[in-house]
């Protein structure tokens, strides 16, 4: 199917209902589970961090993800699209979409590459001194040139990826690496559970201390919830716009956020067992996978221990794979329906910026460049994108679906005219026009005030000032 994205032709739309699924899970499969989940619930205390991001997910999480496919199905173009021809007020809801994939894409990519760079690590012998892997990390990451050279090479990847289109470069990746990594996950988390001292990890992920849990945990745990799922920017918007009319949409969220979550979970019973058993700290930081990870195969020893290793980073990367060239495709989609951009120009211009910003982000981690509040570009565009854009951008979202758009041409779009029943329908409604936008104020506020005392506050504020002057300028967008 050729990708071509001018209104006179049909949209492209995904090759299969399964090649659509995979194509979702893939978005939302990815770093945000195996990498952010884990170090997050680990800084944010274990068990009470993961019960909360447990019941956003169920929530809101569940409720956002069908109200963006059926945006996105709906209207059929690019987020900012969909909202600017309803109206044009709410363009910049789409804007700050594509604002917050530019972001994510300023450290995503460093993560990314530093995937990559331990594939080549692993098979270069850094198995063999199990004692100097966690100082290797650290080394690594610091270093200027370094993982520059392995963000560059991540982005190209995405830059192929994306070039080639929808049905022909993501479908296919996720349809056959997917379940590849789910395999290895299975595995490395069987492992970690054989060793001795495992339990006491379990009981951290899984048994809530809520004594520890504070505002800036809820917040922590709702842009999980969203980044997790690849929510809030008009991503899922964007990739519904692909879809066909005859799809079941209420499945195919409730199995997109079934088997992220599954992921994530897996990640931490591949992770916080074999970090008690080794005596680590839980709150090691973006580290955490890099270091536990290979020190559990350090461990197993042998050329086992040597392929599963090497599996799992390949595994990583194709994860993160899947779910940047979603993030670069709500930015792409835009400059191709709204500035008439060829895909090729498109792709290649957002990709240099993003290779900027990366640049930034990378330097930070080692203490060099640009800092605001003592915070470096790499926390910067986290906290802005994960803690604020987000979580705001799906509280703007519900709004828009439950105030601006017609009840029953939702429950047409959602029920396939009629044709499928969804008894919850009015259920839904009610979270998506009422509960969720009031649930993600409260908690946004909250956050971002607990956020003061450790310097994070001011950096959230900007962000919602950020919103703010978008909305004011809305109609020039
Ligand atoms: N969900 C992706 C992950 O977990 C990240 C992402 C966020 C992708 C937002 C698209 C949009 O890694």
């Amino acid at each position: 199917m050729a990708t071509s994205n001018t209104p006179t032709k049909k949209r492209d739309t995904w090759g299969s209902k399964l090649g659509f699924v995979m194509a979702a899970a893939g978005s939302a499969v990815g770093l945000g589970n195996i990498w952010k989940f884990p170090y997050t619930a680990g800084e944010s205390g274990g068990g009470a961090f993961v019960a909360i991001y447990l019941v956003f997910v169920i929530f809101i999480g569940f409720s956002v993800m069908l109200t963006e496919f059926a945006i996105g199905r709906r209207a059929a173009v690019s987020a900012a699209s969909a909202f600017k021809s309803t109206d044009r007020r709410w363009t910049f809801v789409g804007v700050i979409g594509v604002v917050s994939g530019l972001l994510i894409m300023g450290f995503y990519p460093v993560v990314g590459g530093w995937s990559i760079a331990y594939i080549f690590k692993v098979s270069t012998g850094l198995l063999n001194t199990p004692e100097a892997i966690g100082d290797s990390f650290g080394g690594f990451i610091s270093n200027p040139v370094q993982p520059l050279m392995w963000m560059g090479l991540y982005l190209l990847l995405n830059v192929f990826i994306v070039v080639k289109g929808i049905s022909g470069g993501i479908e296919k990746a996720g349809k056959i690496l997917m379940p590849l990594l789910f395999a290895i996950l299975i595995l490395v988390a069987v492992k970690g559970l054989s060793l001795p001292g495992a339990s006491a990890g379990l009981e951290f992920l899984f048994k809530p201390d809520f004594s520890k849990v504070d505002s800036s945990v809820v917040l922590a745990a709702m842009g999980q919830a969203f980044f997790s799922l690849s929510l809030g920017m008009g991503c899922m918007m964007t990739y519904g716009s692909y879809l066909k009319k005859k799809e079941n949409l209420v499945q195919t969220t409730a199995m997109v956020t079934a088997m992220d979550t599954g992921v994530a979970i897996l990640a931490g019973v591949a992770m916080f067992p074999a970090m008690f058993a080794f005596n680590m700290e839980p709150s090691a930081g973006p580290g955490l996978v890099f270091v536990v990870v290979p020190q559990l195969f350090a461990e197993m020893g042998g050329l086992i221990g040597l392929m599963l290793a090497l599996l799992f980073f390949v595994g990583l990367s194709v994860a993160a794979l899947t779910s940047s060239v979603s993030l670069l495709e709500v930015v792409v989609s835009y400059l191709i329906d709204e500035k008439g951009m060829k895909r090729r120009t498109a792709v290649i211009s957002s990709s240099i910026f993003m290779a900027m910003l990366c640049v930034f982000s990378s330097l930070s981690l080692g203490g060099v460049g640009p800092t605001l509040f003592d915070t470096g570009a790499f926390d910067i565009f986290d906290l802005l994108t994960d803690k604020i854009f987000l979580a705001v951008g799906g509280m703007l979202i519900c709004i828009f679906a439950g105030w601006r758009l017609n009840r029953s041409d939702l429950e047409k779009e959602i029920t396939n005219d009629g044709e499928i029943s969804f008894p919850l329908f009015g259920l839904w409604y009610n979270l998506v026009k009422f509960v969720i936008p009031a649930a993600i104020a409260i908690v946004a506020f909250t956050g971002i005030k607990a956020g003061f005392d450790s310097g994070k506050g001011e950096i959230m504020l900007i962000g919602v000032g950020i919103i703010g002057i978008a909305a004011l300028l809305s109609k020039k967008l």
